[in-house]
């Protein structure tokens, strides 16, 4: 019998690109979305790449009827959690709509779990749940003090995954704590698209290339790295996808609560990404620099020892793959899905 797996958040960047590999790795996938932050068109998108028409349910994990419903309708063995907001510089404008939302959702999904026997889940986190300032590889070990209410909201929801497999063997959690995934499925039938102007690094070059933005913004020149702009671990978003798969299998084999960074294990400036993404693609990428942004960390890349050494996983690609990827999907859907 194929597994069947909830995909909450379905329907966005990372989830799809998840949904793709653990149709090729044999499961069947339940996508449930409220459509906020993404589009349904990926859907049909996503049936071209694989041959299945993964099944879409919407709803909003802060509806307790919603769940409910998706529950008692579907057999779900494993729940893989995405829903959330993700911006770091919106969280520090908006803290009330991140625990609103990332917290409470999650609370929600874990009770309805709970109801229903249903008790593995994969953790989509972040590596802002660390919020150190070092020039050293991240590792899991490193102490938890996340600056803002997004790394908050996330470190709460794995501090509670703990706290729940402490009380209950049943539960078995993984939290991925994803370093930056960018890039797209090397098909360009899937890919990052969000909704009104990008906030993150890669699509908004993306859309700086299309012609769609004028310029791109760098916020700050004087950080302390090699060129003064922020450094950031840049990771393929279909290897980030493998994990997951990787992650779930090894849920059948462990137990309790586990906190495992996904990364390269580099770390790239701001400028080197505009480089790359210059040379790979044959654009140019104008840009000027601003003001730095609050929330954001100088440097943060990830130490990947855990990772290989638990899912035996690590990045298969390379910064110029990311770049190639995001702008074939870009080419392909101008103006999204
Ligand atoms: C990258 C770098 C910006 C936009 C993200 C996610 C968060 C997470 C960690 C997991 C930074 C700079 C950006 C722009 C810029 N975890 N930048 N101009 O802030 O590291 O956070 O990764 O999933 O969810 O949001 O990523 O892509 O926004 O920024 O100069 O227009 O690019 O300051 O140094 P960030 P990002």
């Amino acid at each position: 019998m194929k597994k069947n797996i909830l995909l909450t958040g379905g329907t966005g960047y990372v989830a799809t690109h998840t949904c793709l590999e653990l149709i090729k790795s044999g499961f069947d996938v339940i996508l449930f979305d409220n459509l906020s932050n993404s589009k349904e068109a990926c859907i049909k998108a996503l049936e071209k790449a694989t041959g299945v028409k993964p099944k879409f349910v919407r709803g909003d994990i802060g509806n307790m009827d919603d769940l409910d419903n998706l529950f008692n309708m579907n057999s779900i063995d494993a729940v893989i959690h995405f829903a959330g907001y993700k911006s770091v510089r919106e969280s520090v404008i908006k803290p009330m709509k991140y625990y609103k939302n990332n917290l409470i959702g999650s609370l929600n999904l874990l009770s309805v779990m709970k109801k229903y026997n249903v008790f593995k889940m994969i953790f989509s986190s972040s590596c802002t749940v660390y919020g150190s300032e070092t020039d050293k590889p991240i590792s899991e070990d490193t102490p938890c003090l996340p600056k803002h209410a997004y790394g908050k909201s996330k470190f709460f929801i794995e501090n509670f995954l703990q706290d729940i497999s402490l009380s209950n063997k049943n539960w078995r959690t993984i939290s991925l704590r994803y370093f930056n995934p960018c890039g797209a499925d090397k098909s360009g039938l899937i890919g990052e698209d969000p909704i009104g102007i990008p906030t993150n690094l890669m699509p908004y070059i993306t859309q700086v290339a299309t012609k769609k933005l004028k310029i791109l913004s760098i916020f700050g020149k004087n950080y302390e790295t090699k060129d003064g702009t922020a450094v950031r671990d840049y990771i393929h978003v279909s290897d980030v996808a493998f994990g997951h798969v990787l992650a779930l299998k090894h849920l059948e084999l462990t137990e309790g609560s586990l906190a495992i960074n996904l990364g390269s294990g580099i770390g790239y400036s701001v400028l080197d990404i505009v480089n790359t993404f210059q040379k790979t693609t044959d654009i140019e990428i104008p840009f000027k620099f601003i003001d730095r942004a609050a929330g954001d960390a100088s440097i943060a890349y990830a130490s990947i020892k855990k990772a290989k050494k638990i899912l035996q996983w690590e990045a298969t690609r390379n910064l110029e793959d990311i770049c190639k990827d995001a702008w074939n999907f870009q080419k392909k859907y101008p103006n999204g899905y």
